[in-house]
């Protein structure tokens, strides 16, 4: 339904709307020079089950209001101008993030991609033809002159300081396993501490050694490491549990130092394995380097920030982006927004006011507006 919302938002506007093979949507609105490559804002509408409103959908909803106020404005730019959304950008459902924008800039395969599935078994490809968005045309990006993206920050630095736009420089390096943790199920009452192979004391010992890497300080106090997803099988009161499949978010703003910890992390999932007498199999379902975006982007952003009048900060994003698969193929740059309750997000407390959301799109109209004229096919 959000997607089709959007859809028909984008058509009413006047725009030429694209689905491609993996359900990523683009809305093009054509410039004065045709052979000019598009300038490109875009974003994520999908959200994590708990998510708030703002999270994806200020970046696409904010390219749309771009473009309603070119029209309003009868401006037409030099440069056509693109507003996408990307398929899955959480990856909290088929397990890997930034998955459309990654297949359209030829990180992850199309084949690849459609085959991940859900925890129902569903696959990417079925629910995308389940939902009328398995589009026709071919994935593959032709890239674009650049492309911005305007996102809350999801966090507590820009509201602290109390400024108008984030400059963003770039996005941290993630890493995220799926574990599956096989020991042997028993009674509760009546198996003798020794003689268990509990996987759910593997998966404990897991987290806690994840809390000591980071306060070890071993790997700055930036790195980062999360277990999301614990599920025990069977899942009862008295029973040792035969199984359990956890996951396992690790970031660190600098690639060769997340590596490092990762180093340290995977041989003691081996060493617990021995320990409690489990087998532990771990799977990467995510694994991005930290990338910089195009200083180019960063100065527009900058400036048109200082031209309004409005206070910044640079920032690099601890959240994942589309923006940073589409810096592989384009110079790529983002505007935060602060959000108010300490930035709370992925969850639905997430509240960024009408004001801030209006400066970042201001912003992002304003880069927009001045790469659309830029010189060049
Ligand atoms: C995407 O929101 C992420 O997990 O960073
Ligand atoms: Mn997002
Ligand atoms: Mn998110």
């Amino acid at each position: 339904a959000g997607r089709r919302h959007v859809v028909d938002a984008m058509r009413a506007l006047g725009l030429a709307v694209t689905i491609d093979r993996i359900g990523n949507v683009y809305a093009r609105r054509e410039g004065r020079d045709p052979r000019a490559k598009p300038v490109m804002m875009g974003s994520h509408i999908d959200s994590v089950a708990t998510a708030g409103r703002f999270d994806g959908c200020l970046g696409v909803l904010g390219g749309l209001e771009v473009v309603r106020t070119l029209n309003d404005a009868r401006h037409v730019t030099r440069r056509p101008i693109v507003v996408a959304f990307f398929t899955e950008e959480e990856g909290a459902r088929f397990s890997t993030d930034m998955l459309g924008s990654a297949v359209a800039t030829k990180r992850i395969a199309l084949d690849r991609a459609w085959a991940l599935t859900d925890r129902a078994g569903k696959s990417v490809k079925s629910e995308l033809e389940a939902i009328g968005f398995l589009g026709e045309a071919p994935v593959e990006l032709d890239p674009p002159h650049a492309y911005v993206e305007c996102h809350v920050e999801q966090g507590p630095v820009l509201r602290a300081a109390n400024v108008d736009i984030g400059v963003v420089t770039g996005v941290q390096a993630i890493a995220w396993h799926e574990l599956v943790i096989t020991g042997r199920s028993a009674h509760a009452g009546t198996t003798p501490m020794e003689l268990r192979r509990d996987p759910g004391m593997a998966a404990a010992r897991i987290q806690l050694y994840l809390r000591a890497m980071v306060l070890s300080g071993r790997y700055t106090k930036q790195l980062r490491a999360t277990v999301g997803v614990t599920q025990y099988s069977p899942g009862l009161v008295n029973v040792v549990p035969n199984r359990v499949q956890m996951t396992v978010d690790v970031r660190h703003p600098d690639d060769e130092v997340l590596k490092k910890a990762l180093g340290e992390l995977v041989p003691f999932y081996g060493k617990v394995a021995e320990e409690e007498r489990v087998e532990v199999q771990h799977k990467v379902t995510a694994r991005t380097p930290n990338i910089a975006f195009a200083p180019r982007v960063q100065e527009l952003v900058l400036k048109h920030a200082e031209g309004r009048g409005l206070s910044f900060k640079k920032i690099v994003s601890g959240a994942g982006h589309d923006a940073q698969e589409m810096a592989a193929v384009c110079p790529a740059g983002m505007v935060f927004v602060p959000g108010e309750y300490e930035g709370i997000s992925h969850n639905p407390r997430e509240y960024s006011t009408k004001e801030q959301c209006a400066n970042g799109v201001n912003v992002m109209l304003d880069v927009v507006t001045e790469l659309a004229e830029e010189e060049g096919v």
